[in-house]
């Protein structure tokens, strides 16, 4: 067995079970955010004690010809006859229609997820299943948990008892291109960094439905999780579990300084800031977001407790790089329940006080501002 990510060969990870998604080893951005180490969007094709196949998720359309061509290296496309839908965003959807063109299967999903077919696809035929359901196709049983805003409302999870295989889709995935697509190979420091990084930028404003789906998940005997996204866990189950187990809770301890700086003032000030909150505070993060992605601020804040901002005024206003960092803190969501700010009030001030207010009403408590001229 071959355990490196080919472009063209499937990956078998167990018998009869193979991985056929696609890699963008290259790819530096995804959904808006940062990515280091490459995207993969994985999907797998299981073979039946009646010869045929099913097709558990696709890929990005435009990588549609390494799914297909990872299919084939299994057997002709012609011999699916099933596909589960386990989540209609894009990355894993819009090659469906490249699958259809070499297939008549019968389509599995659950009912947003059919209706998003339809809207999306004009496939409007999907054999809609519930949370619950279990259905045997080909000599396999397959069970299907719903797991609505994890990420999108249309999301599931799909469980091969007879393996003991989670196909969870979007959770546990991170956007990782390994060469070595399973656990006990890759980096698993790089891993884990990166799974952090994707629940962050992705799953965190859904930290609440997650933990559920989790709880669900933990009734379920698992031996293998297989994302849609990154390496495949296996001995390093517990891992992943914990990670998620602590990006869900509320028992942040850390604290993020993140700072703009237009002419050199606000940068100056990071270390008077680090100062004060080192009194109460022994890991801090710092992020210059002229240097820094955002998305790495964002995976910080995943496990902080506390923002620390600093900015510059800019006619009035923080600057449009804090502004953006405003913005990502209002629709992520993550678990920061403390602010302070620093920077400097330029000619007429204005920055911080439009920050208060904002963070104010995001119901985060305000610790200190060392904003000044
Ligand atoms: Fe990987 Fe929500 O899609």
């Amino acid at each position: 067995m071959a355990n490196g990510i080919s472009q063209t060969k499937a990956l078998q990870i167990q018998d009869g079970i193979y991985a056929v998604g696609a890699a963008q080893k290259d790819r530096a951005e995804f959904h808006g955010y940062s990515v280091s180490r490459g995207v993969t969007y994985n999907a797998y094709l299981l073979r039946g004690n009646n010869g045929k196949y099913t097709l558990i998720d696709t890929v990005l359309n435009e990588c549609a010809s390494q799914l297909m061509e990872r299919i084939s290296s299994v057997t002709e496309p012609s011999n699916i006859e099933a596909v589960i839908i386990n989540h209609t965003e894009p990355d894993h959807s819009s090659a469906l229609p490249e699958v259809l063109k070499a297939c008549n299967p019968v389509i599995y999903a659950t009912a947003a997820a059919s209706k998003f077919l339809c809207s999306m696809y004009g496939v409007c035929n999907a054999q809609t299943v519930k949370s619950g359901d279990e259905i045997t196709i080909g000599g396999r049983i397959y069970k299907f948990l719903a797991t609505p805003m994890v990420h999108w409302p249309d999301n599931m999870v799909t469980y091969l008892p007879s393996e003991q295989i989670l196909f969870s889709n979007d959770a546990f995935g991170q956007h990782y291109a390994a060469s070595e697509a399973i656990d006990t190979l890759c980096d698993l420091k790089a891993a884990l960094e990166e799974a952090t990084h994707y629940f962050a930028n992705i799953v965190m404003p859904y930290r609440a439905p997650t933990l559920k789906a989790l709880q669900a998940a933990a009734s379920l005997p698992i031996k293998t999780i297989a994302p849609s996204h990154g390496v495949i866990w296996t001995k390093h189950i517990p891992d992943i579990i914990n990670l998620y187990t602590e990006l869900c809770g509320n028992a942040q301890t850390a604290a993020t300084l993140v700072f703009d700086s237009m002419w050199g003032g606000t940068a100056q000030r990071a270390k008077e800031a680090a100062d004060e909150l080192n009194k109460s505070y022994s890991d801090i993060r710092t992020f210059d977001l002229r240097k820094d992605p955002l998305s790495n601020v964002m995976a910080s804040l995943a496990t902080s407790k506390h923002v620390c901002i600093g900015s510059p005024t800019y006619n009035g206003f923080p600057t449009p790089h804090i502004s953006t960092l405003i913005a990502e803190i209002e629709a992520l969501k993550p678990p920061v329940i403390e602010y302070s700010l620093f920077g400097t009030f330029g000619w007429g001030g204005g920055a911080s006080k439009k920050l208060a207010e904002k963070l104010d009403s995001l119901g985060l408590k305000k610790v200190f501002d060392l904003t000044r001229a």
